[in-house]
């Protein structure tokens, strides 16, 4: 060991950003994403039997009625998806509660939005929003949802079902 401890610095320095930016009431940069779900009980747990694999922007935008998403949850759930009972219920209640079918979806437009509020908007994931952004710096806008599905890896359905709050 040379006296100074990089590794430890850059941890401790961490946790001081942590810890002031709780004191200011914002969240670190990679923690800002999570805060979009919106804030209630249930979504702490939420975000944390839901956010593992794949983060929660995935269905930010979804709006099911109880039923579909407990049926999401058990589909999960079959991919390994980890957590009690008492939790999954406090997660479909905050699903089925904060984003049903009468929770407004948030507009996005396709040319203008950055990779990050594509994926959320879209429910796609980041992958997907960032290879919008190459298409349209490439080809130019897009003018119409066939546009948008010319973009490689994008799946048809998942566009279709979201069509109405796109905007170019
Ligand atoms: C163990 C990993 C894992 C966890 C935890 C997990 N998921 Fe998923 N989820 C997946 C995988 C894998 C996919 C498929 C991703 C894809 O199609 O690109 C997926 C896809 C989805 C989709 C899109 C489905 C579609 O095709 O339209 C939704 C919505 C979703 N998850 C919601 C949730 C919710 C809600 C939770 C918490 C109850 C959750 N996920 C927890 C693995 C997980």
């Amino acid at each position: 060991m040379t006296g100074s401890q990089p590794g430890h610095r850059i941890l401790s320095r961490s946790i001081a950003c942590f810890a002031f930016a709780g004191l200011l009431g914002t969240l670190p940069v990679e923690a800002q994403q999570k805060s979009k779900l919106p804030e209630a009980p249930g979504r702490a747990t939420t975000e944390k039997l839901c956010g593992s694999c794949h983060g929660t922007n995935i269905f930010l935008n979804r709006r099911e009625s109880r039923e579909g998403w407990s049926g999401i949850v058990e589909d999960m759930i079959q991919r390994g998806a980890k957590g009690d009972d008492d939790q999954w219920g406090e997660v479909v209640d905050y699903l089925s509660q904060h984003l049903s079918k009468s929770t407004p979806v948030a507009r996005v437009n396709v040319n203008t939005a950055d990779e990050k509020d594509l994926a959320a908007g879209l429910g796609i994931p980041d992958a997907q929003g960032a290879a919008i952004v190459k298409y349209r710096t490439e080809k130019g806008k897009f003018k119409t949802v066939e546009d948008l599905l010319k973009v490689p890896g994008l799946k048809a359905a998942t566009i279709e079902a979201r069509k109405s709050s796109i905007d170019f």
